[in-house]
């Protein structure tokens, strides 16, 4: 089958699944307490794809031209076995780079088994290194070292770690240059997240959001700073270089500089159903196609109709559109 192009351009090279929509966090910004609650109605267990229905969906997409796969959540390191998805993604040829993005807080015990196990790198959530604002900011009271010998443990076996952290105004702009320092010198490649109005239920408002031309002018009062030309299409972050050492920070502007020119990735939640946005009202339900009597090549004419078809550019058109959205925790990060 030929490699589907959307409306826009686009080819479909990366895929997000989301592999359970429970976190141990409660961040205000992604599951505020107060709405994902002991009451909260998370998806049964029958309802959510077993790995090898991730690994048939994974098969029929590396032929329509996926490399890279992020595994996302939720917290992803709460799916029992995880390390044995990573494994038989591995295995898949065509498949480039395997990623996670997690809190943290169980990567000390899980690294060493996903390292063997195949994954490629790391990427951590990190809003502060202040321990009340961290423990603030998470919701659960956790503690940030619990996180930093995570990512100290990932970086021992060997995995490359990038930090994401957001910045909400009036919340954790104060962590932006403690953050850059021990990011500097611990070798760690930090992205700040412009905080994004996605999901219903975090509140949002544009006076929230700390833009990445501030968080600049913050850095650049302590750092001389050049700007580095994207790595490769695509790069959802924006980086700068260190004059000293060339490490690197970099930022992710999707609410003052939207990137979905170049977006090329499509997310499969934890009850497999795809979207092609982040910020889609709805997905397109693949599960009820896999436990059904559709082969391969009907699901992949299915998801290539559906790639071809697609012309979405939230970002860009912020402020002009509005329609539900689903929860970053359910969709995936
Ligand atoms: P790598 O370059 O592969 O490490 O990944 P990445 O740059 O896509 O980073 P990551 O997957 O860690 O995404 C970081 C954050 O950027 C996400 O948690 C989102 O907040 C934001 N982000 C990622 N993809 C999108 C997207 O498609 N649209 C928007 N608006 N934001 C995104
Ligand atoms: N705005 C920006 N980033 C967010 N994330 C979760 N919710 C939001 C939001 N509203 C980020 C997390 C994590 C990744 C999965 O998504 O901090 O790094
Ligand atoms: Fe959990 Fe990540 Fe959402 Fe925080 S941002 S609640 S760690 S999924
Ligand atoms: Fe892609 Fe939608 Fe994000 Fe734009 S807003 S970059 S189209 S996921």
């Amino acid at each position: 089958m030929s490699l589907p192009v959307d409306q826009l351009g686009r080819g479909l090279r990366d895929l997000r699944i989301s592999v359970t929509d429970r976190c141990n966090f409660r961040c205000r910004y992604c599951m505020p307490a107060e709405v994902f609650g002991p009451g909260y109605a998370f998806l049964p267990k029958q309802d959510l794809l077993s790995f090898e229905e991730m690994m048939r969906l994974i098969r029929i997409m590396v032929p329509l031209g996926v490399e890279k796969i992020r595994l996302t959540g939720g917290e992803p390191l709460l799916r029992q076995g995880l390390e044995d998805l990573v494994a038989m993604i591995a295995s898949v040829p065509g498949v480039k780079d395997i990623a996670m993005t997690t809190n943290g807080v169980l990567l000390g015990h899980h690294a060493e088994r996903m390292a063997l196990a195949g994954l490629d790198r790391v990427t951590v959530s990190l809003d502060a290194l202040d321990p009340v604002i961290f423990s603030k900011m998470n919701g659960t009271g956790a503690k940030v070292e619990r996180v930093l010998k995570g990512i100290e443990t990932a970086q021992v076996f060997g995995l490359p770690v990038k930090v994401n952290a957001v910045i909400q105004r009036g919340v954790n702009e104060k962590e932006i240059l403690p953050l850059a320092r021990w990011a500097k010198a611990t070798g760690v490649d930090l992205r700040y997240i412009e905080y994004m109005d996605v999901g219903e239920t975090n509140g949002w408002a544009m006076g929230e959001v700390v833009s990445g031309d501030e968080i600049l002018t913050e850095l650049a009062s302590e750092f001389e700073l050049e700007a580095r030309p994207a790595a490769y299409r695509g790069e959802v972050a924006v980086h700068w270089k260190h004059r000293d050492d060339g490490r690197e920070v970099g930022l992710i502007r999707s609410v003052t500089k939207p990137f979905c020119r170049d977006c090329q990735r499509l997310r499969l939640s934890a009850d497999g159903k795809i979207f092609t946005c982040l910020f889609a009202a709805d997905g397109f339900d693949l599960r009820g196609m896999l436990r059904g009597e559709m082969d391969d090549s009907g699901v992949a004419a299915a998801i290539s109709g559906i790639w071809s078809n697609r012309a979405d550019r939230y970002s860009e058109e912020r402020g002009s559109v509005t329609r539900p959205k689903a929860e970053m925790s359910y969709l995936g990060g």
